[in-house]
């Protein structure tokens, strides 16, 4: 059946989870500038997450804050509940929420092993599962990391997990099919971690064959275009400068 070439994102509701700071804001931005109403997920900035409510209204559009832990998977199910009890039934679901802990696969704990993996990929497969019990069709977005197509020694948990969420991004694009598009953008050198500055980037940049830092307006186009599509799932939008590509050149 041939279909419209693409979706308006207006009049639509999304659900991004870690919205309040960094790259979640800017989608969140995005979305609202397109004309979507948007549930701001937070964890801990409940501050951040109201201004920006503030910020996406003054667009024009209806936003709410909902707050939850989403490496406890009782928070993560609430989460939904209360998203749509506030906005009604979510279309798009981006799930960003993130950890970026610095630890070996010899340093990390069970513990951080079990909470890398609750909050990047069982809150991701239980928000996804739960938008699609909605039986109305929606788009989901994935954030992964270049780094899922190396060996990231420095930050194992996060590896694997983010290894997880890239399988289950592909599994859930054949679940959820025909009704829910589920792709992912893995983002490369953007912003820098916390408590690094833009001198982090200007030194990484030459690892990637651009040899430059991307901007999170580059992520934001990405994520829009999945959205926007109506005939691509289970696809991974590389937004890197090429870095995913390291490791398949002989020099
Ligand atoms: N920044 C980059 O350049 C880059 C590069 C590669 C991949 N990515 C991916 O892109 C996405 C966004 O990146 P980012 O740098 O903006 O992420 P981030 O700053 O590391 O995290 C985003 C938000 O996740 C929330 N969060 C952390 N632990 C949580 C928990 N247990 N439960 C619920 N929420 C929790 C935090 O919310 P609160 O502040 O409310 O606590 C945090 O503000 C992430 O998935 C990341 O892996 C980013």
């Amino acid at each position: 059946m041939m279909d419209d070439s693409s979706t308006s994102l207006a009049g639509k509701t999304a659900l991004v989870t870690g919205a309040a700071r960094r790259l979640g804001r800017v989608i969140a931005l995005a979305l609202a500038q397109q004309g979507a109403n948007v549930v701001v997920h937070y964890n801990r900035s409940a501050e951040d997450a109201a201004s920006l409510c503030e910020e996406i209204r003054g667009l024009g559009v209806s936003a709410w804050s909902v707050p939850g832990d989403l490496s406890d998977a009782g928070q993560t199910e609430s989460l939904f509940d209360r998203a749509t009890q506030d906005a009604g039934p979510i279309d798009i679901l981006i799930n960003s929420a993130s950890t970026f802990e610095k630890e070996t696969l010899w340093e990390a704990s069970a513990q951080s092993l079990e909470a890398n993996l609750r909050l990047h990929a069982t809150a991701p497969l239980i928000l996804a599962r739960t938008l699609a019990r909605q039986n109305r069709g929606g788009s989901i977005v994935n954030m992964l990391d270049t780094r899922v197509t190396v060996y990231d020694r420095q930050h194992a948990a996060y590896h694997i997990s983010k290894r997880v969420l890239l399988t289950l991004t592909r599994m859930l694009a054949l679940e959820l099919a025909p009704g829910i598009a589920v792709n992912a953008v893995a983002p490369g050198l953007i912003l820098p971690p916390a408590g690094e500055d833009e001198s982090y980037l200007q030194k990484l940049a030459h690892c990637n064959p651009l040899n430059r830092y991307g901007d999170p307006a580059q992520v934001t186009d990405a994520v829009l275009f999945l959205l926007r599509s109506r005939f691509i799932t289970g696809q991974v939008i590389y937004v890197d400068g090429g870095y995913h590509m390291k490791g398949h050149m002989y020099d």
